[in-house]
């Protein structure tokens, strides 16, 4: 790994540190490029997780990949890219459509054009993209077999049948572990997104002549994870409200299941797509195999809280959610001789012990909640609460949801974070 410098785009996010922290153990010099967005890390940025890192190998760049000029100093000496930036809330995705566009997919094309069109020492690519591209995966039909069934439609969730059913002959069906063979079928702007990056580094890499891994990534958790992000990450959200006391309200009736890898397991994939020639060109996924119903983490997490209330089911359920999803490894496997090491039971205690260490942080999920229902995207049972919030206008209820966030926050914070809001607007 030494006289490689590797460009980690996201790279203060939760990922991103994790990998350049396994990357520098082994010899790297990395160049962290991150715009340190005040969604995920607060308004005004935390940056003690990367004050771990060696100063001497880790450079951290300020910078959008939605900006040209900003590739164009990020790419200087660099000879393996490891793409994580992205926006990543798969509901807040499908209203904030065009920035996750430009974002997600925008960036990518921005990194591909600067690689196809100046001179640049590039000669790898590490693509993160998501579980999410498969929308409800594989399942298994005893008449009919393998089976993709079709997100569910929202006339299936008012009836409360949450389980998808076979699409040839409407039984009833079984989940499977999901291949890298399955059918995409993205059911999130989110989850488009992921696709359309999939496909542009797959046609663009190839064309240049540039190696490209594309790893499909389950739900990664741990040690590391924003606690401030409303919009995604279960086990942070589940956490903030363990901390505070609040029951955890569980979607559709907690049986929904995911596949939940520990991030140090991720960043030793990500370290291996770099030293092996053997996945290039592949797409993998990357998970630990093991469905784990919604309920199960809640308790889990509320056992190593010390919390004994059980949690509720809420009655509310999300538009384009999938019910279950888990990964076929073999691929991961066989490429790359890479097997995930840290069970469910040790990753969830290594992060619970983190999350203590952190500082408590309000529960922003109502916001995110208020927001999808102001929309027509959360149109199940309401709380009183949200039902009240949710009743004025669009603009209204983001108004509100600004007023909540500043409340959070120290005046020095606040008018950060107003001058954030005015540029992300
Ligand atoms: N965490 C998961 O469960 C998971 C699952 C599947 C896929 N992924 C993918 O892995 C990648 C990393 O996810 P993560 O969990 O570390 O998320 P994260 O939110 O912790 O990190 C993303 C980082 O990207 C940065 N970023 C956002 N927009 C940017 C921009 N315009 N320019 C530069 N930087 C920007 C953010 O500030 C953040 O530090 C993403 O591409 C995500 O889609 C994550
Ligand atoms: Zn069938």
């Amino acid at each position: 790994m030494k006289n490689n410098r590797v460009l980690i785009t996201g790279g203060a996010g939760f990922i991103g540190v994790a990998v350049a922290k396994l990357l520098v153990a082994e010899g790297c010099s990395v160049l962290l490029f991150d715009n340190l967005s005040a969604q995920i890390h607060g308004a005004i940025p935390d940056m003690s997780a990367l004050q771990s890192l060696p100063r001497t190998q880790v450079d951290v760049m300020r910078g959008d990949v939605a900006r040209d000029a900003d590739w164009t100093a990020a790419l200087e000496n660099v000879q393996t890219v490891v793409h994580l930036a992205a926006e990543t809330g798969t509901a807040q995705s499908m209203y904030e459509i065009s920035r996750y566009t430009e974002i997600n997919a925008g960036g990518t094309a921005r990194l591909l054009d600067h690689l196809a069109n100046h001179r640049h020492d590039v000669r790898k690519i590490v693509l993160a993209s998501s579980r999410s591209v498969y929308g409800e995966g594989a399942y298994r039909c005893r008449r009919c077999g393998p089976v993709y069934p079709p997100t569910r439609g929202e006339d299936m969730l008012r009836r409360g049948e949450w389980q998808p059913r076979c699409p040839g002959c409407k039984n009833t069906i079984e989940a499977t572990a999901t291949s890298e063979a399955a059918k995409t079928a993205p059911a999130s702007v989110y989850a488009a997104t992921k696709l359309a990056q999939e496909h542009l580094v797959r046609v663009a890499a190839q064309a240049l002549g540039i190696p490209a891994i594309i790893y499909r990534f389950q739900n990664v958790y741990g040690e590391g994870q924003s606690l401030k992000n409303p919009y995604t990450g279960i086990l942070s959200i589940f956490s903030n409200q363990l901390r505070l006391g609040k029951t955890i309200q569980l979607y559709e009736d907690g049986e929904e299941s995911r596949d939940f890898v520990h991030v140090s397991d991720v960043a030793r994939a990500v370290g291996l797509a770099i030293t092996s020639d053997s996945a290039e060109g592949t797409t993998l996924n990357v998970g630990s195999g093991q469905p784990t119903s919604v309920r199960e983490i809640a308790l889990l997490l509320a056992d190593r809280f010390g919390v004994r209330t059980p949690p509720v089911i809420s009655g509310q359920y999300r538009l384009g959610d999938v019910r279950h999803g888990y990964a076929d490894l073999t691929s991961l496997r066989a490429c790359l001789q890479f097997t995930p090491l840290i069970s469910l039971d040790e990753g969830l205690t290594r992060f619970v012990e983190w999350v203590k260490t952190q500082p408590e942080e309000p529960d922003r999920l109502d916001r995110a909640t208020r927001e999808l229902v102001a929309r027509g995207l959360m149109p199940g049972h309401l709380s009183a609460d949200i039902a009240h919030e949710t009743s004025g206008t669009a603009d209204a209820i983001l108004n509100k949801n600004v007023r909540d966030d500043l409340q959070d926050e120290s005046p020095d914070q606040r008018a950060a974070y107003a001058q954030s809001k005015r540029a992300s607007v």
